[in-house]
């Protein structure tokens, strides 16, 4: 289904019913990476899971920032009348965005699972490489992303079917939409204020062998955060939810049922 939110058509999907369950993708992807995750949840929570703007199947704005793609999440459970707190799980600029939700709008959240992301800031050069990426990406192509990403996504025994589908996925981001993600990626703020001050239950996953955001951010992230649990996922990359389906629905299943 499509929802008219900031002035863009937002695609969400919603699974089962119980209690909500938010999922937010990582750059350049979508919410499909969700799939398997939401099926082996079973009936039992409501998985809503929408692509971000400028993702996917979703509506790209020229603008966007992690206060906007944050909103963008509220305004969509209000649309969809899901005024109860979620839990949230994001991975990696989903995980940014995740965390940028917890800072404007804590009162909609009851747990955050972080996975395969990050809380620190972009180094200078880390930023700027972002804004000639978007750069290129906006004279050439989202192919730009696709093509350097796709090798550091997987762990390297991944199947290479896994990062076809995913390759493809990528390069059909809309170009104005993934250059706003690596606009809102350079200028998100650090997070760890955010982790040291969270009140709420957080799972922390990250595959063994993720190369774009190593378990050692990970491990920093759980000791920041009073509450945290962590789990490194053996053999999974930077997509561990794709590339170990049953496992980490098992984890996220454990964590969710002891809320
Ligand atoms: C992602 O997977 O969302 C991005 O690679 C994160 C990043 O570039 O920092």
């Amino acid at each position: 289904m499509h929802r008219l939110i900031g002035g863009v058509e937002l695609y969400c999907e919603v699974h089962g019913e119980g209690e909500p369950v938010v999922f937010l993708h990582g750059f350049p992807l979508s919410g499909r990476m969700w799939d398997a995750t939401a099926a082996a949840l079973g009936g039992g929570f409501r998985c809503i899971v929408p692509d971000l703007r400028g993702h996917g199947r979703s509506g790209a704005s020229e603008h966007a920032g992690m206060a906007r793609y944050a909103d963008d999440v509220v305004e969509l459970l209000d649309a969809l009348d899901e005024r109860r707190p979620v839990a949230l799980v994001g991975l990696s600029m989903g995980g940014y965005v995740a965390l940028e939700l917890a800072r404007r709008h804590p009162e909609r959240l009851r747990a955050l699972a972080l996975v395969d992301t990050r809380a620190g800031p972009d180094s200078d050069d880390a930023a700027a490489g972002r804004l000639e990426t978007a750069a290129r990406v906006l004279a050439e192509g989202s192919w730009v992303v696709a093509d350097s990403m796709v090798d550091r996504l997987f762990a390297p025994d991944a199947p290479a079917a896994l990062r076809e589908q995913w390759r493809a996925i990528m390069a059909a981001t809309p170009p104005t939409g993934a250059a706003a993600a690596l606009l809102a990626m350079a200028e998100r703020p650090d997070s760890f204020p955010t982790l040291r001050a969270l009140r709420l239950p957080l799972l922390v996953v990250v595959g063994e062998e993720d190369a774009i955001t190593p378990p050692d951010e990970s491990r920093r992230m759980a000791e920041a955060a009073p509450h945290a649990r962590l789990v490194v996922v053996p053999g999974a990359g930077h997509m561990t939810p794709a590339e170990r389906p049953a496992e980490f629905a098992a984890l996220l299943r454990d964590f969710l049922g002891a809320l």
